[in-house]
C-alpha cells in the first residue's frame, strides 16, 4: 500500500505544494486529482518560487512522474502557460514525466465566464469564488454536458458537444448576465492551439496507471487542492469549492480503492487562514491577525487576495482528522508566530449556551460558535534555520507537542519557513 493523501486541513493554502514538493524527493508519482486552477500551490527552492495551479507539485523532481487524474477540472489555457513557464525554467523536459488523463473536465473561457459573472451579479451574497470556473466546469461534469481531455482530440465529437453546450451557455451569458455569446467556430480555433500543446501528455487511462505503479510497489503521493473546509459536502456549505477536497476524493478522483493508501498527512498552519466568504470563529481583526498577514505573507496564490487570519482551531482540526482519517500531521509556518507574546489555541466553542468539542454540521450554528482558548507562552527567537525540533525554544517545542497531543495525532513534519531545506523532519515519511 504505498499510496499517501497530502490534504489541507483547514480552508486551504496551507502549505500542501512544500510538502509535496519536499515530499516528492521520495516519490515516484505525484497525482492530482480534484480542483482545477482554483488552486495556488508555492514551492520555493533555494529562493526560487514556482506557483502551480494544475500540474502537480512533484514536476521540480525530473525523476517524478506527475498525473493529473479524471477528478481535476482541466482549464487548458492555464496549464499550457504553467507547462511553457516550467519548460522556460529547465523543468518538465521530458514530456513523459506529465500525463493528463483523457477523462478529466476541460475548463474553458465560457466557465471562467459565468464564474465571475455570477459572482459579480451576486452583490451581497458573494461566495468570493477565484473566478477561474470552477462551479461551471463542475456543473457541466453533474449535468453530463462536459467535454473531457480526449474530446479535444476528435474534432467532430468537440464540435457536437460545443454546440449542446453552448446552447445553454450563450443563453445565460446573453440574456442573464448581459455578455456577448461564445462563437463556436472561434472557440474551436482558440482550442486547436492549446490541443496542440497539450497532445504529448496525452494519457488514455490513468487510473490503470496509477493501479500499474501500486501493484509494483512504487510511492505515490496524491496531492489534494483546497482544504477540508471548502468540501462541497462536508464543509461550510455553501462557502465552499464545487468539489469533494477530503481525502476520499483522492480515490474517487484518481480512481484507484480506498485499501491502496497507507497513510493520511494532514497538512496544517499553525494558525488559520481563508479566502472568500463564509464563517471563522477564530479570525482575527487585531494586531495578532495584522501580524500573521504580514509575517506569513498571506496573500493568495491564484487570486492575490488578502488571506484572512486567526487562531489554530483545534475543534476544527479534529473534524478534518475525523472525516479524513488523517494519520499523520504536518505542522506548517510555525516561524509565522516568532515575536507573539501569547499563543492561543482554540480547545472548544460555545454554542448555544453549552460547551461542545464537535464541529457543528450547520453553517448557521458555525457561525453562532465562540471560540473558548487555552493560551500558552510564545517566544521571540528566529527559528526559520532550526534544522531540527531540539533547536526550537522550549516555548516552540511545547507548543508543538501541546498541539500533537491536543489532537491525538503524531506530527511527523514541523515547517519553520518557506524554501525546501526549512523542513524539520520528526520521522521519516515511508
Ligand atoms: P498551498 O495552497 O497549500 O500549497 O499553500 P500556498 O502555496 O497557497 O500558501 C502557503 C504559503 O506559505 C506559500 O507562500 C508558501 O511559500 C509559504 N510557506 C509554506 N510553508 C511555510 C513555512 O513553514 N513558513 C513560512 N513562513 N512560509 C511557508
Ligand atoms: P489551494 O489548493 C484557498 C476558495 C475560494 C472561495 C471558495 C470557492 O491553493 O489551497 P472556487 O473558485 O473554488 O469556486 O472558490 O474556495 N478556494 C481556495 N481557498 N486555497 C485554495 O486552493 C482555494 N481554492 C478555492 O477563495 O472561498
Ligand atoms: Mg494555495
Amino acid at each position: 500500500m504505498p499510496g499517501l493523501i497530502v490534504i489541507g486541513s483547514q480552508w486551504g493554502d496551507e502549505g500542501k505544494g512544500k510538502v509535496v514538493d519536499v515530499f516528492s524527493s521520495q516519490s515516484d508519482y505525484v497525482v492530482r486529482y480534484q480542483g482545477g486552477a482554483n488552486a495556488g500551490h508555492t514551492l520555493i527552492v533555494d529562493g526560487k518560487k514556482t506557483v502551480l495551479h494544475l500540474v502537480p507539485s512533484g514536476v521540480l523532481h525530473p525523476n517524478t512522474k506527475c498525473i493529473i487524474s479524471t477528478g481535476v477540472v482541466l482549464d487548458i489555457e492555464t496549464i499550457v502557460e504553467e507547462i511553457k513557464a516550467l519548460k522556460v525554467n529547465g523543468l518538465l523536459q521530458d514530456s513523459k514525466q506529465l500525463l493528463i488523463s483523457d477523462t478529466a473536465t476541460v475548463l474553458l473561457r465560457y466557465h471562467r465566464e459565468l464564474d465571475q459573472a455570477r459572482e459579480k451579479k451576486a452583490e451581497h451574497e458573494k461566495i468570493g469564488t477565484t473566478g477561474k470556473g470552477i462551479g461551471p466546469a463542475y456543473e457541466d461534469r453533474a449535468s453530463r454536458k462536459a467535454i473531457l481531455f480526449g474530446d479535444l482530440f476528435d474534432p467532430s465529437t468537440l464540435r457536437e458537444k460545443l454546440v449542446k453546450s453552448l446552447d445553454e451557455k450563450n443563453y445565460l451569458l446573453e440574456h442573464m448576465y448581459g455578455k456577448k455569446p461564445v462563437d463556436v467556430d472561434e472557440l474551436i480555433k482558440e482550442i486547436a492551439v492549446y490541443t496542440e500543446e497539450l497532445k504529448p501528455y496525452r494519457c488514455k487511462n490513468t487510473s490503470y496507471k496509477i493501479h500499474q505503479a501500486l501493484k509494483a510497489d512504487k510511492k505515490i503521493l496524491f496531492e489534494g487542492a483546497q482544504g477540508t473546509l471548502l468540501d462541497l459536502l462536508h464543509g461550510t456549505y455553501p462557502y465552499v469549492t464545487s468539489s469533494s477536497t477530503i481525502a476520499g476524493s483522492a480515490c474517487i478522483g484518481s480512481g484507484i480503492g480506498p485499501n491502496q493508501i497507507q497513510k493520511v498527512v494532514g497538512i496544517t498552519k499553525a494558525y488559520t487562514t481563508r479566502v472568500g466568504s463564509g464563517p471563522f470563529p477564530t479570525e482575527l481583526d487585531d494586531e495578532v491577525g495584522n501580524h500573521m498577514g504580514t509575517v506569513g505573507k498571506e496573500f493568495g496564490a491564484t487570486t492575490g487576495r488578502k488571506r484572512r487570519c486567526g487562531w489554530l482551531d483545534l475543534v476544527a482540526l479534529k473534524y478534518a482528522i475525523r472525516i479524513n482519517g488523517i494519520t499523520n500531521l504536518a505542522l506548517m509556518k510555525i516561524d509565522v508566530l516568532s515575536g507573539l507574546e501569547n499563543i492561543k489555541l482554540c480547545t472548544s466553542y460555545e454554542l448555544n449556551g453549552e460547551i461542545t468539542t464537535v464541529y457543528p454540521s450547520t453553517p448557521g450554528d458555525l457561525a453562532k460558535a465562540k471560540p473558548i482558548y487555552k493560551e500558552v507562552k510564545g517566544w521571540s527567537e528566529d527559528i526559520s534555520e532550526a534544522k531540527a525540533l531540539q533547536d526550537l525554544p522550549a516555548e516552540a517545542r511545547s507548543l508543538v507537542s501541546l498541539i500533537g497531543s491536543e489532537l491525538g495525532t503524531p506530527i511527523d513534519v514541523v515547517s519553520v519557513g518557506p524554501g525546501r531545506k526549512q523542513t524539520i523532519w520528526v520521522k521519516p515519511l515511508f
